[in-house]
C-alpha cells in the first residue's frame, strides 16, 4: 500500500516498503508485542520471550521500536553493544539474541517526534537493518492505538500480535480497544497475555476481551533487580510462567 501524493491525489507506491519486505524476507515468523497502555510490560514480556526462545535453540531477533521509552536494551544489559555498518546496519548479538534498537539513533535524548516524522524512523530502521534468517523477531512497540502501531501493522506485514494487559481496569478498557482495532483491521492476534497479576487473586480480568486468552503472568517484585541480568531475570517466577505460554505460541 502506498501513500497518497499530496499534489496529485494519486496513490504512489513507497518503494522503500518493498525492501522492507525483503529485508524481512528471511524472518520465518514476527511477534509484535503491544498494548493499547505503556506501563504494562510490554518491554519485560517482548525481551524476556527473545531471550526464552533463544535459549531454545531458535534464532532470534530482538527490535525495539518504542520512541517513547526504549528499555529492551537496559533489560538485556546491552551498554556496549552497537550495530555495524555494512551494506546496511548489522544488529550486534546480545544473550543470543540479534538486537536492534531506537536507542542506537536517540541514546538518551527525549525524541518528541510526530505523525509522519516517527513514520520515516521506523521505516529507515527497517529499511537498514539487515536480519538475515531468523526463526523469530520480536517486535517492542510504542503504546497507544494512535498512528505508531497503525504504521506498524502497515510496515510489518506479516505482524502477529500478541497483546499485553494488566488486571487494573485503568489498562483494560484500553487495551480492549485495541484489541477491536486489530479484529476490525483483521490483523492476526496470537492472543492475549495478563501480567502483574497479584498472587492472592484469583480474580481475572479478562471476559472482557475477544481474544484467545494465553495466561497470566505473576507481578514478581524479584524482576527489578535482575533487570540488566539476563540469566537471573530467566530464573524469576516471571519468566518460568512466560515460558508456559510461549509454549502456547506454536510451531
Ligand atoms: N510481572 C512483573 N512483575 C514485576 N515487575 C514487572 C512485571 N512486568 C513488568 N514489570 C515492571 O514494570 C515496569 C513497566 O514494564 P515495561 O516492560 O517497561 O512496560 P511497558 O513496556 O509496557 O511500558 C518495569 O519496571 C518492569 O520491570
Ligand atoms: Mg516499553
Amino acid at each position: 500500500m502506498g501513500r497518497l501524493h499530496q499534489d496529485f491525489n494519486v496513490e504512489v507506491p513507497d518503494p522503500r516498503l518493498a525492501i522492507i519486505d525483503e529485508r524481512l524476507g528471511g524472518v520465518k515468523r514476527i511477534i509484535v508485542v503491544a498494548s493499547g497502555k505503556g506501563g504494562v510490560g510490554k518491554s519485560l514480556i517482548a525481551t524476556t520471550l527473545s531471550l526464552l526462545l533463544a535459549r531454545d535453540g531458535k534464532k532470534v531477533g530482538l527490535l525495539d521500536l518504542d520512541f517513547h521509552g526504549p528499555s529492551c536494551h537496559i533489560i538485556l544489559g546491552a551498554t556496549d553493544a552497537v550495530p555495524a555498518e555494512e551494506m546496511g546496519l548489522i544488529p550486534p548479538v546480545v544473550q543470543g539474541v540479534k538486537f536492534m534498537s531506537l536507542v542506537y539513533y536517540i541514546g538518551d535524548r527525549p525524541l518528541p517526534l510526530r505523525g509522519e516524522e516517527a513514520s520515516n524512523v521506523f521505516v529507515e530502521l527497517l529499511t537498514i537493518t539487515r536480519w538475515g534468517q531468523l526463526d523469530y523477531l520480536v517486535v517492542d512497540v510504542p503504546p497507544g492505538i494512535a498512528e505508531e502501531v497503525l504504521d506498524i501493522i502497515r510496515l510489518i506485514k506479516r505482524g502477529e500480535f500478541l497483546v499485553v494487559t494488566t488486571p487494573s481496569k485503568l489498562a483494560v478498557k484500553t487495551v480492549a480497544r485495541l484489541v477491536q482495532l486489530l479484529q476490525e483491521l483483521k490483523v492476526p492476534t496470537l492472543g492475549l497475555v495478563e501480567n502483574m497479576h497479584p498472587p492472592s487473586s484469583k480474580i481475572g480480568k479478562t471476559g472482557t476481551f475477544k481474544a484467545n486468552f494465553l495466561g497470566r503472568l505473576p507481578f514478581d517484585p524479584e524482576v527489578e533487580k535482575t533487570l540488566g541480568h539476563p540469566e537471573e531475570l530467566l530464573k524469576t517466577h516471571f519468566a518460568r510462567s512466560l515460558k508456559r505460554i510461549v509454549k502456547k505460541l506454536g510451531r
